[in-house]
Parts: structure tokens; C-alpha cells; sequence
């Protein structure tokens, strides 16, 4: 049977970039099954100690959990807000730590960020980076990619140097499912 990948763009955004970049990266990984997450699609409240003691793990926590447990590896792309997570994936991730605190299952992943600005979403990548392996994050590559709307025309990357980085972490992801 094929290896799952399970895509997540960390963003509520309908329109969202890393949506676009986490499965498009994940596209380019031979021979798997892409399961593609949207954060829109869990109805989770705002998470609260008092919710959980007064009513337990949220059910819709524990569906998105299930995904996150048929995951043999991962490609997520997280959106930066004012240098951070969006609200959407800090929301969903404390959620799923309350269930595992091995969020990330020691599953190989690729763990990508990006924005219209120059840098990417560097800020919430390093964030993501020192945080993740303490949460079973197995980080087998990651990129900030750059000037999404420059780099990213119409489906594909237009950049030669970012398009190669790109397949460089792919292969990786490839060796290690
Ligand atoms: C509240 C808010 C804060 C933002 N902060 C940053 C930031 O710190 N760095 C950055 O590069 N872009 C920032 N942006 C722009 C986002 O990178 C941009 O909206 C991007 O599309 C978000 O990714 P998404 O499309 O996957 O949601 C911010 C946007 C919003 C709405």
C-alpha cells in the first residue's frame, strides 16, 4: 500500500498560500497518497483549560487527531502572523497536544513556511523548528520560501534556485518514508 502523506497549510485562509505550497510540494513526492488537510474544515473552539476540564477533548480535536495518526510523514506549510503561528494552527496544535504530546508521531516531515514578503515565513519557521522535535517532530527538511507571488505564477515555481531547493527536500521526504 502507499505511504499517506498528510498535507497542512496552517492557515484558516480560504485562500491560503501554504495550503497551496504544502500540497503542491507534497505533489512532487513519488509513488504516496496525499491526505490534504484544511484547518476550515474543524469546527474546534478556542482552546481552554476550562472547556477541557468541564467537557474533555473536543470531538472534532479527535478526528483531526485520527488524520494526524494515519500520517506516515508530513509536508506543512505554516503561515506567519505578527512573526508567529496564525491563530488557526496554534489553536488545532494545542488541541492535538492535549491528546498526544507526540503531536508529530516521530513521522518524517517537511516543514515549509512562506509569505508575499522577502523573507518567507521565516519568523514562525524557526519557531516551528526548535518546537516541533520536542512534540515528535522528525524534521527531514525545511524551507522558507520567499516573495510567494514572485516565486509562485500560476501552479508552479518560476524561481530556478528555489524550484531545485525544493526538489532537493523532496527526495529527502522520499528516503525517509
Ligand atoms: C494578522 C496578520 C499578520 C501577518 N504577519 C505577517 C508577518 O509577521 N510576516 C509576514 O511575512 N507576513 C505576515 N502577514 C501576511 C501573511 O504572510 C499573508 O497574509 C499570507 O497570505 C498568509 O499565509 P496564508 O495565505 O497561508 O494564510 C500577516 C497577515 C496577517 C493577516
Amino acid at each position: 500500500m502507499n505511504k499517506n502523506i498528510v498535507t497542512i497549510g496552517g492557515s484558516s485562509s480560504k485562500t491560503s498560500i501554504n495550503k497551496v505550497l504544502a500540497e503542491y510540494t507534497a505533489g512532487l513526492v513519488k509513488g504516496v497518497e496525499l491526505t490534504k488537510l484544511d484547518l476550515n474544515n474543524f469546527n474546534l473552539p478556542l482552546f481552554s483549560i476550562d472547556l477541557e476540564n468541564e467537557f474533555g477533548i473536543n470531538d472534532e480535536a479527535k478526528k483531526l487527531n485520527e488524520i494526524i495518526e494515519s500520517a506516515d510523514g508530513f509536508v506543512i506549510s505554516l503561515a506567519e502572523h505578527n512573526g508567529a503561528y496564525s491563530t488557526a494552527f496554534k489553536n488545532a496544535f494545542d488541541w492535538l497536544s492535549r491528546i498526544n504530546g507526540k503531536v508529530w508521531r516521530d513521522k518524517p516531515m517537511l516543514l515549509l513556511s512562506t509569505s508575499p514578503g522577502e523573507r518567507g515565513g521565516q519568523s514562525v519557521l524557526d519557531i516551528a523548528l526548535s518546537r516541533f522535535p520536542y512534540m515528535g517532530g522528525n524534521i527531514i527538511g525545511n524551507l522558507s520560501f520567499p516573495s510567494f507571488y514572485d516565486n509562485f505564477v500560476e501552479g508552479e515555481i518560476v524561481n530556478s534556485d528555489l524550484k531545485l531547493e525544493l526538489n532537493k527536500l523532496v527526495v529527502e521526504l522520499e528516503k525517509a518514508l
